[in-house]
């Protein structure tokens, strides 16, 4: 299960370190570094009256390399040369246990930390917020922002009976992280596939399924069998018309809501739908709606046009409607066809609206790609057009392109295509290390998950906004930044139990003597554990993917260098041992966090 935060934080700061004051919105017991960019705050705003400390604190940023934290003067706008201003706060600087020194440097304060207070208080709530929560479920790295709020995510949403492209995926891979996200920051989270599950071509499979059908067929894979008579039927239709108005007629039929033309359009969607979830629970996602565009009603769609023809919104053209959204640049949106039927555009305007009827959602989330960016801001901007203060809620996370996605066999159509050339592109991979290969449990369950892994990692590594190139070999490799090495990096560091059973069981934390942690590429891990927090709600803000990704790669990074020098298998000293254990496992749980919210399953072995 992906975190989200508890009523209350199993953590609470040592009492024995001094007194801070509480800025608002900052929220140590799940942040303890909140507590020290406080601490600095305080320094800033006590040198410099009439700064206070909330406006000190909100200047108070991550420093560049080696630097904990910096504070740039010139934001406070104070009167006086900077340098001045520096001086004072120099002057009064005392060091404690929170703040262990500062250094000026032009128009920057640079501060460094406590070490043996930040070692201690971080990875004291690492372990308490992972293994000491009330609800027995790991929390570190939430917070209560969303408390009391409801968000649907909408996402993935392909279309029944034609292709699952790598838009479907991109937006199955973004939307599971932005649900993930949601549900850390404390909202209740309603994940959500928009099937495109209507349509003339309805028509089209229906005379195609009499033609080309197998109940067998479909029983066994629904997805792909509906798709092959499309193909059949299409075909067909290109060469003879009457084809095409057989459909129309049947299509006709449907939205005309007739049962017995509905029949096997029910069933279709039913299996189809039930072969989707099969592939997203081995993608570890999971929908609480699986919902479409025939379940959008006819009376909302018809409501909707009503009200925007009452409010003088809608224009006709040559029997059609629209809405004349030219002086926002977003040309003329089509409402109604000339035939009546019903359109994409118009299913969602009604969709929307029966949404906010049923969920009061204090916010929804469409992702969708990049192509559709026109699509999005034309139904947004009928909604607030029409006046429903709830049109501010909605918001579209776009993504851009990706090029090449195939298999060995060729161009992939189908979801499960793409899960299978995963798991096997990743299996021989492995097996070219046959050291390592024969030592493997399950190779291919690992290689399976490995393989997803690569693909997810490849795909939230940057800026959703970007075009990719998609390349098994570069996504799949173990070398340089990519998924598998993320799960190589959680397997090792989970091993540590396994290879040092004479340590264990660990002490209670109080018992581990964290001072004995003196090297600084220790200080560094514990440093970026402590930023978690902040990764999360830096993630909520951009909706990117690539923030937590970027981190998990750093985490891997930092332990990955002091794995050699600050070791436990061969450490004497007992005590010393103990807290580097201690260190790595909270490290562990961290990375092991991050990758739960990327919507990966972190592997324990391979
Ligand atoms: N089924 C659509 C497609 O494949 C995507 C649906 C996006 N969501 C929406 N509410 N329009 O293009």
């Amino acid at each position: 299960p992906t975190p989200t935060a508890g009523p209350s934080s199993p953590f609470v700061i040592s009492p024995n370190l001094p007194p801070l004051p509480q800025v608002p919105g900052t929220d140590p017991e799940r942040c303890v570094l909140d507590a020290f960019r406080t601490a600095i705050a305080k320094r800033v705003a006590d040198a410099l009256p009439p700064l206070t400390v909330e406006q000190a604190y909100t200047g108070v940023d991550y420093g560049k390399k080696g630097v904990d934290f910096t504070v740039a003067l010139p934001r406070f706008r104070l009167p006086g040369k900077v340098d001045e201003l520096a001086k004072k706060v120099l002057n009064q600087f005392q060091p404690d246990e929170w703040i262990e020194s500062v250094v000026h440097d032009k128009a920057f304060l640079h501060f460094t930390l406590n070490t043996t207070t930040l070692i201690r208080q971080v990875l004291d709530q690492v372990h308490a917020l992972t293994h000491a929560t009330p609800s027995g479920q790991p929390e570190y790295g939430t917070n209560t922002s969303g408390e009391g709020k409801r968000v649907i995510v909408e996402y993935s949403s392909p279309n029944i009976a034609k292709q699952f492209h790598v838009g479907h995926l991109r937006s199955t891979i973004i939307g599971a992280f932005i649900a993930n996200l949601y549900k850390a920051c404390g909202w209740e989270v309603i994940n959500m596939n928009y099937l495109g599950d209507w349509g003339t071509q309805f028509g089209l499979i229906a005379v195609g399924f009499n033609k080309y059908g197998s109940r067998e067929a479909l029983e066994k894979n629904a997805i792909k069998h509906l798709f092959e008579v499309y193909v059949k039927i299409n075909k067909d239709a290109e060469a003879d018309p009457e084809v095409k108005s057989q459909a129309a007629a049947f299509f006709k039929r449907m939205e005309e809501g007739d049962e017995e033309a509905l029949a096997d359009w029910r069933v279709w969607r039913e299996l189809s739908v039930r072969k989707y979830e099969e592939e997203y629970a081995r993608l570890n996602v999971h929908f609480e709606v699986y919902t479409g565009e025939s379940q959008v009603g006819k009376e909302s769609q018809d409501m909707a046009l009503k009200r925007l023809e009452e409010m003088g919104l809608i224009d006709e053209s040559q029997g059609a409607k629209l809405v004349n959204l030219e002086q926002w640049k977003l040309g003329k949106a089509v409402v109604r066809k000339k035939d009546g039927t019903s359109i994409y555009l118009t299913r969602d305007i009604g969709g929307a609206i029966e949404r906010y009827e049923k969920y009061k959602f204090d916010k929804m989330i469409y992702v969708v790609s990049s192509q559709q960016d026109l699509h999005l801001a034309q139904f947004f901007k009928v909604l607030k057009l029409m006046d429903f203060p709830w049109a501010e809620r909605l918001e579209h996370v776009n993504y851009g392109l990706v090029q090449g996605m195939s298999t060995r066999k060729g161009t992939v159509v189908f979801l499960d295509e793409i899960i299978r050339e995963a798991g096997s592109v990743m299996h021989e991979q492995m097996r070219k290390n046959e050291e390592k290969y024969k030592n493997i449990e399950e190779p291919e369950a690992t290689a399976q998950e490995i393989g997803i892994t690569g693909v997810k990692i490849q795909d939230m590594a940057a800026k959703r906004i970007n075009n990719y190139t998609f390349n098994w070999e570069r996504m799949l490799s173990f070398e340089g930044d990519t998924g598998p090495y993320l799960q190589y990096a959680h397997v090792r560091i989970s091993s540590i139990s396994r290879k040092n059973p004479e340590l264990l069981p660990l002490p209670a934390p109080a018992k581990i003597d964290t001072t004995l942690l003196t090297e600084p590429a220790a200080r560094e891990i514990v440093l970026l554990l402590g930023s978690y927090p902040d990764v999360v709600k830096t993630a909520l803000r951009t909706h990117e993917p690539s923030g937590v990704v970027t981190f998990a790669y750093r985490l891997a990074h930092a332990i990955s260098s002091a794995w050699e020098t600050v070791i436990v298998k061969g450490e004497s000293d007992v005590e010393k041992a103990r807290a580097r254990m201690w260190m790595y496992l909270c490290a562990r749980d961290v990375l092991g966090a991050a990758m739960r919210l990327l919507s990966l399953k972190p592997l324990e072995r391979m």
